[in-house]
């Protein structure tokens, strides 16, 4: 049973600060977690709750500790943590709203989390066995961030996340081998053409390009310079984040100033990705838009992964009715986008229900926290991203994947795009 709880105020890789809790059991067992923020959030996200006033620019989250040690230490001392309903259901009773803002989902979630690494902590279990028992061996193939833009950048980009995909790895070392191999060749070509080599909030290099197709290029002629074959051996995702290019009816491409209907952005995604290996691609409409979503998926879900990140925002409930109407066929999966484990349990099974994959992730604010591995393992999720392959506050998720596949030895397996 749970008998102690406490919380403080910690700081993320933007240098903002953001709730870390620890949960105490009888039996002496302890779980810690850090909670995540993003940049580009959803407008339907779980409320962060922020101190706002002068310090930190508002940012602090001194409330948030103070909900953690007071109203939420209360409403969970005593339940047994090996029950994790029981313990997000008090949490999300003692918040009492929707959009768990009066306590904050970023308090929340850092118990949720912590909670379930006690518990599994008391069993002497690491968290993804005692998530998903024996038959949790996938390892997650991963998308890395490796050119960013858009608004975790200071380049002018306006596509948020241009990430590869080592399709054709056998197992996760070996791609992460490809990986971090394409990252330095990448790096390489950047400074041959006296291009910036300054990263963006998830460790991928952030240079001006001419365009979209300029990228594009780039990304493949630097997965060839390290030796692999561009859609076989890797693919490239993106994250356009478009809910950010939002303006009346239609978009406008914030940093370049494009303007486009909905049609014709839909138009332009299909034109590239006849063009380039893309397999993946993420909110390239706006977040209310689930008939364009729709149409979209009818064209080209075929062939190329749609991915739901602010639209679905982790809501089993936005998920149901995006599954209705065949928004996408993948869910991006941030834990703090909903506030509790149970809840982004819940996502990613309804995902697998109805043939969505399901990608768990990072936020653009991380920590060394590495949760999210051994979610996406013991969620038997089959994708994560979590940034380029470099910056710790990245490499922790990986680096944890690494010890996960060692431990599961020769049942280890990798998770591939297809169904
Ligand atoms: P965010 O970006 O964490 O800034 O929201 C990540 C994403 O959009 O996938
Ligand atoms: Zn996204």
């Amino acid at each position: 049973a749970i008998c102690g709880v406490s919380g403080r105020q910690v700081f993320d890789s933007r240098a903002n600060p953001t709730v870390a809790a620890q949960v105490r059991l009888r039996c002496g067992a302890t779980g810690e977690a850090m909670v995540p923020s993003g940049a580009s959030t959803g407008a339907f996200e779980a409320r962060e709750l922020r101190d706002g006033g002068e310090p930190f620019g508002g940012k602090g989250v001194t409330r948030a500790v103070s909900h953690v040690k007071g109203a939420l230490a209360q409403a969970l001392t005593g339940l047994d943590a090996d029950d994790q309903l029981a313990v997000d259901r008090a949490m999300l009773d003692a918040d009492g709203t929707e959009s768990k803002s009066r306590l904050g989902a970023n308090a929340i979630l850092a118990l949720s989390l912590a909670s379930a690494k006690a518990a599994a902590a008391a069993r002497e279990l690491p968290l993804y066995r005692w998530l998903g028992g024996a038959a949790a061996c996938t390892l997650p193939l991963p998308m890395m961030n490796i050119l960013n833009g858009g608004a975790h950048a200071g380049n002018n980009l306006d596509v948020q996340e241009f990430m590869i995909v080592p399709v054709g790895a056998k197992r996760f070392s070996q791609a992460m081998e490809m990986g971090v191999a394409v990252y330095h060749s990448l790096g390489r070509l950047l400074r041959e053409r006296g291009l910036s080599t300054a990263v963006g909030d998830e460790g991928g290099f952030a240079p001006d390009l001419p365009g979209d197709e300029e990228a594009l290029a780039l990304l493949c002629q630097a997965i060839e310079a390290a030796g692999y074959r561009p859609g076989q051996d890797l693919s490239i995702a993106l994250d356009a984040a478009a809910s950010e290019w939002s303006q009346g009816d239609g978009y406008r491409l914030p940093k370049r100033g494009q303007p486009f209907t909905p049609g014709e952005l839909a138009e332009y995604w299909c034109g590239l990705c006849g063009r380039w290996p893309i397999v993946s691609l993420e909110d390239p409409l706006g977040e209310n838009d689930f008939a364009g979503f729709a149409a979209l998926t009818a064209r080209l879900g075929g062939r190329v992964q749609i991915v739901g990140d602010d639209l679905f925002v982790t809501n089993p409930a936005r998920l149901r009715q995006g599954i209705e109407v065949g928004a996408a066929n993948a869910v991006l999966v941030k834990p703090n986008q909903i506030g509790t484990l149970s809840e982004t349990a819940e996502t990613v099974s309804l995902a697998r229900q109805n043939g969505y994959r399901a990608i768990l992730s990072h936020r653009s604010g991380e920590t060394e926290d590495t949760s999210i591995a051994d979610l996406a393992v013991g969620l038997s999720a089959g994708q994560i991203k979590t940034g380029a392959p470099a910056r710790s506050e990245r490499v922790c998720k990986y680096n944890r994947l690494l010890a996960i596949e060692e431990e599961l030895g020769r049942r280890a397996t990798l998770g591939r795009l297809g169904r």
